[in-house]
Formats: C-alpha cells, structure tokens, sequence
C-alpha cells in the first residue's frame, strides 16, 4: 500500500486541555513525522525514526510548517453559503430577510449540486476536512450534499432541516413529510461511505409539538443517527419559544419531552442556558457546539464554552456560516478567544485547537477516527503555514515556542495560511 511520511512540526493531543492542564495532553514535535498507509495515519513520531524505519514512503517535507489533524466543523448551514455576510439584522429578522429566501431555492438540485460543490471547496481551502450542516426542507438538498462529499471522500454529517411552521409556504413541510423524508433519506445516507445521517429539526419555534415528536420517533428507531439543532441562541427566540411552548420547563425540554435529547444530540449555541438544562445535558451526554463568528455577528451572546465544559457538558466548535462570518476555523477560534476575554476566560491556543478538532470530532462520536493526529485515525490532515502573510511572518519572528508560533495564525490567519489539505490520504490541494 502506498505510504507518504509527512514531516514538519506536528501537534496532537491524548486528553481533553479544557479539563485538565493543557501541558499534559498536549504534544508538539518540532521535527515530527505523521506516516501516511493507504487512507490512515499509521505513526506520529520523530521524523528521523520515521525516515529509518520508513524508507520506501514518499516524503513531503513541510519545513517549519505545522502539521495537525484536520479542521471539524460541529455545525454549519451549507445552504446559507452564498447569503454569508449580509448586514444588519438579528437572528429572527435575520432568518426571514435572508436565510429563508435562499433556502427556498435548494429544491432545484442543479442549484444544491453547484453550492455543496462551493462549499466543500471553500471548506477545504480553509483547512476543514468535515462539515455538518443543515441542509433545507428538500431532499434534494440532502443529496445534494451528501453526493458532493461522497465525491471527494469526505466524512461528513448532515440532515434534511425540518420546519412545518413559522417560515415561508416555500419552506414548510409537514408532520408525516419530515418523518417519510428523514427516514428515507437516513436510510439512503447513513453510514455509506463517511457519511453520518443527522436528524435535524431546525429549532422548536420552526416546528409544531407534534413534528418534533416524530422526529423524536426516528430517533429512537434509529438511535445510530446524531441529532442536531440550535438552543437558547438569543433572548427574543427563548421569549418566543417560552410562548409557542407554554407548558415547557424550559427551552430543551421542548426537545427532551419529544424524544429529542440523548447523547447523541447536538445543540448550538446554548449561550443562554439554565441550571437545570446544562445539568440534563450534561447528565446525557449531550454535546454544546460553540459559534463564536455567528454569536457576535448575528448579536447573539457570549457561551460560556469553560463553564459548559467543567460542567461535563462536550464541547465542540462550529462556524454556523452563513449566521457565522467566515469559513475559517483559525477566524472562528479566534472568536472563541475574544469571547473568552469579554467573559474573562483566557483559552489557550492549544485549548482552541483541541476544540477545532478534537472537541468537535467527540461531539460527532468520531473520536479517534477525525479530528486526531495519532495511529489509526482518518488521514484527514491541515498543514499550517504559520508565516503566511508579511503581518504574521513579522510578528513570529521573535517567537520563542510553538505557542507563540501559532498564536498569531489563530489569531490572524485564513485560507493564505493553509498550506497543504490531505483527505483521507490523498492531497487535496
Ligand atoms: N436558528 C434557527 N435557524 C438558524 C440558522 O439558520 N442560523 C442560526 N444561527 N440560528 C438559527
Ligand atoms: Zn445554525
């Protein structure tokens, strides 16, 4: 089997620097070697042991370059791609003036091929080799998507949205329609190749009692299947939700009463949590996705991602484009780091890393398969240019540890900083 032997710099992680010291879990290797065999990462070690013991793989010398585990992204909308960056609005204006309009148009499949296409490119070029994104009411859109990282092996998690009230007569479907919809299409989808089928009500506000209760259904008959959604995301979305769900303790139980929280739940945003639903998350295993870009851009709020962590809840980290400003996961974690500040949290570069990986990937229940630089994980690998325009290459200079390296990239790098991309152990760019 073909082997390459990547050398560079090299950082991964054996443990979670969110709740233990990050120096223990963290390694760096200024002259490591990731050893590529077929489609898996078969060793990370020195790069001289590597060479030795190696010496019929083919060598791709990064230099100085960073080499880590590919970009995850816990949540996105790659529907919301060509409306990214549209101005002044607030999340429920936001999704009426813009989002819904553009979502309507994916029930044309030639329109959803040509934007999961974009996307996944745009992702790529950006250094993120997984996605999860909500896809729209059509099941074209969902083929769309999934067909489109099918073609560039990509592992990738996604779901028909669901909405049956409070959005367009262009954008609704109905109770029986997304339960028909979602159990076709997961039974289509899930598991074939690197896909993962994520049963996907859009948000208690978008859907009826009833709708979230079958979909709640085909979770529990498919208990294999993630399930995704937003949560507490603004004020006026909870007061809205509060009245839409008079009986509700809160705003998760208007997901709990209908099947729909578990361990295998994703939850975005969450900024706005109360005890007892960061205690039943937790209690579940349920997993927070964090979307720094989106939660200042949308005006949205400052998530308590340290809190949600030591409180037991995962954490992942997610660009949520279009709401989120930017495709990067180095812009996102450096939203991640702001956020920290404005709330008094200082997150280390290696604690944003993690997230970007490793943190997302666990939320996906991936672990050890992406999102990791380490023996038998997916050779899914981002290699970091970390002097990649004359502000950085200035700045780092004077740097004196790998931290001090990267730092500047996280907090001031983009696609220019993405030097190489590897897919399942073929080179991307
Ligand atoms: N809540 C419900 N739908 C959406 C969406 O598309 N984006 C964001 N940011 N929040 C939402
Ligand atoms: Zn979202």
């Amino acid at each position: 089997m073909k082997q390459y032997l990547l050398l560079g710099q090299t950082l991964s992680f054996s443990g979670n620097p969110l709740l233990t010291p990050w120096e223990n879990v963290t390694h760096h290797n200024s002259a490591g070697g990731v050893l590529i065999t077929g489609d898996r990462i078969t060793a990370v070690d020195n790069a001289d042991t590597l060479k030795r013991a190696h010496p019929d793989a083919t060598i791709v010398d990064y230099g100085d370059a960073l080499i880590h585990a590919g970009f995850v992204d816990a949540h996105m909308h790659y529907p919301q791609t060509r409306m990214i960056a549209s101005w002044g609005k607030q999340l429920i204006d936001w999704l009426n003036t813009y989002t819904f309009p553009e979502e309507s148009r994916f029930g044309d499949r030639a329109y959803a091929d040509a934007v999961a296409a974009d996307t996944l490119d745009l992702a790529l070029a950006h250094g993120t080799t997984t996605l999860t994104s909500f896809c729209t009411i059509h099941p074209e859109s969902v083929d769309a998507f999934f067909g489109a990282a099918a073609q560039r092996n990509m592992a990738v998690v996604a779901g028909k949205t669901c909405m049956d009230r409070n959005a367009p007569d262009t954008l609704v479907d109905t109770v029986q329609s997304a339960y028909d919809d979602s159990k076709a299409l997961l039974e289509k989808w899930h598991g074939i190749g690197r896909a993962t089928y994520a049963i996907t009500p859009r948000f208690s506000p978008t859907s009826t009692p009833d709708q979230l209760q079958v979909l709640g259904d085909l979770w529990a008959e498919n208990p294999d299947c993630l399930m995704q959604t937003h949560l507490s995301e603004q004020l006026p979305e909870i007061a809205w939700v509060k009245d839409l769900y008079p009986t509700s303790r809160d705003y998760l139980d208007t997901y709990e009463t209908h099947g729909l929280l578990g361990a295998k739940g994703l939850y975005g945003h969450s900024i706005y949590l109360e005890p007892r639903e960061i205690d039943r998350l937790a209690e579940v295993g349920a997993a927070v996705v964090h979307c720094p870009t989106s939660n200042t851009f949308i005006g949205s709020g400052l998530c308590d991602v340290l809190g949600l962590a030591r409180a037991g809840v995962a954490m992942g980290l997610a660009t949520d484009t279009g709401g989120g400003s930017s495709f990067s996961m180095l812009r996102t974690m450096a939203a991640a780091y702001e956020i920290g500040q404005l709330r008094g949290d200082v997150l280390h570069a290696a604690q944003l890393m993690w997230l970007a990986t490793e943190g997302s990937a666990a939320t996906l229940h991936q672990s050890g398969q992406i999102g990791h630089l380490g023996t038998g994980a997916m050779a899914d690998i981002t290699v970091l240019d970390l002097a990649a325009t004359p502000l950085i290459a200035q700045r780092v200079k004077s740097a004196e540890n790998v931290w001090d390296q990267l730092f500047p990239t996280i907090m001031m790098g983009d696609d220019r900083s993405i030097k190489d991309v590897w897919v399942a152990g073929s080179r991307v760019t």
